[in-house]
C-alpha cells in the first residue's frame, strides 16, 4: 500500500535540490514541485527568465527547468506554507565540515538538518514523509525524528491535531557536470526506512521512469551509511592511481597506459581511474572526514587511519604540483605570469567546493607569481571567496602574488610564462599553441594535471611540457 501523493516540497535549492526536483516534476506531471529556499538571491536566479542566470550550471539543466518551471515546480522563498501543504519533504541542504568545537574539522555541521527539522515540526500539518537526501553521517534520521516527535508531543499536550512523521533516507548519487543524465538514469536508488507505506510511497514516485530493479530498499542506517562508503572507495581509487603517478614519471612509464591495462581486469573496471590534481567537490573529503570521525567514535582507530590516508594522498599530491612547478620553472616563480586553466572543480559544472586549484593557487600565490586565472564557468566572485585580495586591491608591498580574472583563454596566456591546466574542459584539448608561441614568454611551459593537453602541437610550437604522470615529458 501506498499514500497518495499531490504536492512535494523540497527544503534547499542547490546542487542536489534543484536539479532532483527538476527531473522529478519532468518524469511526474501530476506532482506539484515546491522548491524551497532561505536564499532570496538564490530563488531569484532559479526564477529568472534568463535561463543563463539560472544558480547551478549543469548540461541538460536549462531544457528541463523550460519545460517544467511553473508548470508543476516552483522555487520560492516560502517556507512556511510550502511546508504545511506538502505531503512529501525532501530536505537538501547543506551539510558542511564542523569548523569549530566537538568533531572541528572531521564532523558534519547538522545545524542546517536541525533547523529544517525544527521548521517542518512547526509548520507541517497532519501527516507528512520526510526525506533525507542531503548527504549526511549515519543516525542523522534518528536527529530529525527526535526533534519532529517532539513537536507532536508538545501538540498533544496543547491539545493541538497530531502530527505524524515518518522518515526516509534516500541519499542521491548524482555527480555534478552529469547531474540530469544520472537522475534520468541513475546505477540505483536507495531507499532506507523503517515505515513500508512511506517506503511504497517514494517508490511510486521513481517507478515512474525507473526499472523497479534498480530500486532497493534497506533500513535507514544501512542507507545513511551506503552513502559515505561509496563516496569513500569513489574518492580511495582517486588516491590510489594519483599515488603512482611519481613512480611513472620518475621511471619512465605512463599512468594512462596502467590505467587502461589494469582497468580492463573486470574486477577492477575501468571508470574512475583517471589521475589528476585530487579530488574536489563537496561530497568526498566531507564524507571521508565522517567515515573518520564515526571510526575514531567507535574506538576503531586503525580502520580511521586507514581512511584519513585517502584525504592525506589527495593533499600531498596537490602540495606536489606545486613544488613541480617552481622546480621547472628554474626554482623561482616570483613575479612570472602563470595562466591557470580551469577553476571548478571538474568540468561541466560551475562548482568550486573544495577544488584542487583553490589550494594549487593559494601555494602558487605564496611564491610570489600573477596569476591570470580563467575559466569557462566560475565567476570572478566565486574566486575571490577563496583567494581573497586581488590584484586590483593587493598592497604593493607585499611579496605574496595576485591574480587577475580573464574572460577568455587568450587573455589569460598573454605574457604568461606557463599554462597549468587545473580542470579537464574539453576546450583546453585544442589548445592554440601557435598562436600562445607568439604571445607568451619562453622558455614557455605547459603543465597538464588533466591529461587533456595535445602534447604534440605544444612541442611542435617549442613549449616545454610537464605532464602528470607521464615519464616520457619528464
Ligand atoms: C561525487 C560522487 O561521484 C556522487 O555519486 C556523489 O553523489 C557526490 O560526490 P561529484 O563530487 O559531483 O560526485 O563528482 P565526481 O565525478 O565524483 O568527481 C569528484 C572529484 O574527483 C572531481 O574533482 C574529479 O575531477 C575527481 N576525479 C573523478 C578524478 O580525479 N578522477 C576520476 O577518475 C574521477
Ligand atoms: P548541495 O550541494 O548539498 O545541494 P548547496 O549548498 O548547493 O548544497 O545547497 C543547499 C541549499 O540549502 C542552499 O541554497 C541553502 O541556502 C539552503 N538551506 C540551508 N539551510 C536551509 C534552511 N534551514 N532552510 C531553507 N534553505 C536552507
Amino acid at each position: 500500500m501506498e499514500k497518495k501523493i499531490r504536492k512535494i516540497c523540497c527544503i534547499g535549492a542547490g546542487y542536489v535540490g534543484g536539479p532532483s526536483m527538476a527531473v522529478i516534476a519532468d518524469r511526474c506531471p501530476y506532482l506539484d514541485i515546491n522548491v524551497i529556499d532561505k536564499n532570496i538571491e538564490r530563488i531569484a536566479k532559479w526564477n529568472s527568465t534568463n535561463l543563463e542566470e539560472l544558480p547551478i550550471y549543469e548540461p541538460g539543466l536549462k531544457e528541463v527547468i523550460k519545460r517544467v518551471r511553473n508548470r508543476n515546480l516552483f522555487f520560492s522563498n516560502d517556507l512556511e506554507k510550502n511546508i504545511a501543504e506538502a505531503d512529501m519533504i525532501f530536505i537538501s541542504v547543506n551539510t558542511p565540515t564542523k569548523s569549530r568545537g566537538i568533531g572541528a574539522g572531521q564532523a558534519s555541521d547538522l545545524k542546517w538538518i536541525e533547523s529544517c527539522a525544527r521548521l517542518i515540526g512547526e509548520h507541517s500539518i497532519g501527516s507528512s514523509i520526510i526525506v533525507e537526501k542531503s548527504t549526511i553521517p549515519v543516525k542523522t534520521a534518528q536527529t530529525i525524528k527526535s526533534i519532529l516527535d517532539s513537536y507532536s508531543f508538545k501538540k498533544t499536550l496543547d491539545n493541538e491535531k497530531i502530527k505524524s512523521f515518518s522518515i526516509l533516507s534516500n541519499p542521491e548519487f548524482l555527480a555534478e557536470g552529469t547531474a540530469i543524465s544520472d537522475l534520468e538514469n541513475p546505477d540505483r536508488v536507495l531507499i532506507g526506512g523503517e515505515d513500508e507505506m512511506a517506503i511504497n510511497t517514494l517508490k511510486e514516485i521513481y517507478l515512474n521512469w525507473i526499472k523497479g530493479s534498480k530500486i532497493i530498499t534497506t533500513d535507514l542506517w544501512s542507507s545513511e551509511l551506503s552513502k559515505l562508503i561509496a563516496n569513500a572507495f569513489l574518492a580511495q581509487r582517486i588516491s590510489s592511481i594519483n599515488s603512482i603517478t611519481p613512480l611513472c614519471e620518475l621511471t619512465g612509464a605512463n599512468i594512462n597506459d596502467v590505467a587502461i591495462a589494469i582497468g580492463m581486469d573486470s574486477r577492477i573496471g575501468k571508470y574512475f581511474l583517471n589521475s589528476g590534481p585530487g579530488f574536489g567537490g563537496s561530497c568526498f573529503k566531507k564524507d571521508i572526514l565522517n567515515l573518520v570521525y564515526i571510526c575514531n567514535h567507535y574506538g576503531l582507530i586503525e580502520v580511521a587511519d586507514y581512511w584519513e590516508k585517502v584525504i592525506d594522498i589527495n593533499n600531498w599530491q596537490q602540495k606536489r604540483l606545486t613544488r613541480i612547478i617552481v622546480e621547472k620553472l628554474f626554482g623561482t616563480i616570483s613575479e612570472k605570469k602563470l595562466a591557470i586553466l580551469g577553476f571548478a572543480f571538474k568540468a561541466n559544472t560551475n562548482d568550486i567546493r573544495e577544488s584542487p586549484a583553490i589550494r594549487i593557487c593559494k601555494d602558487l600565490l605564496e611564491e610570489g607569481c600573477y596569476l591570470n586565472i580563467f575559466d569557462p564557468k566560475v565567476n570572478e566572485l566565486q574566486i575571490k571567496e577563496e583567494l581573497g585580495v586581488n590584484d586590483k586591491d593587493r598592497l604593493p608591498e607585499t611579496n605574496r602574488g595576485s591574480w587577475v580574472f580573464t574572460s577568455s583563454i587568450t587573455q589569460a596566456v598573454n605574457g604568461a610564462d606557463a599554462i597549468v591546466v587545473l580542470t579537464d574542459w574539453s576546450e583546453f584539448n585544442n589548445l592554440n599553441f601557435e598562436n600562445f608561441s607568439k604571445i607568451m614568454r619562453s622558455p614557455s611551459w605547459v603543465f597538464d594535471t588533466r591529461n587533456v593537453v595535445n602534447v604534440k602541437a605544444a612541442k611542435l610550437y617549442g613549449f616545454k611540457v610537464w605532464k602528470l604522470g607521464d615519464g616520457s615529458t619528464n
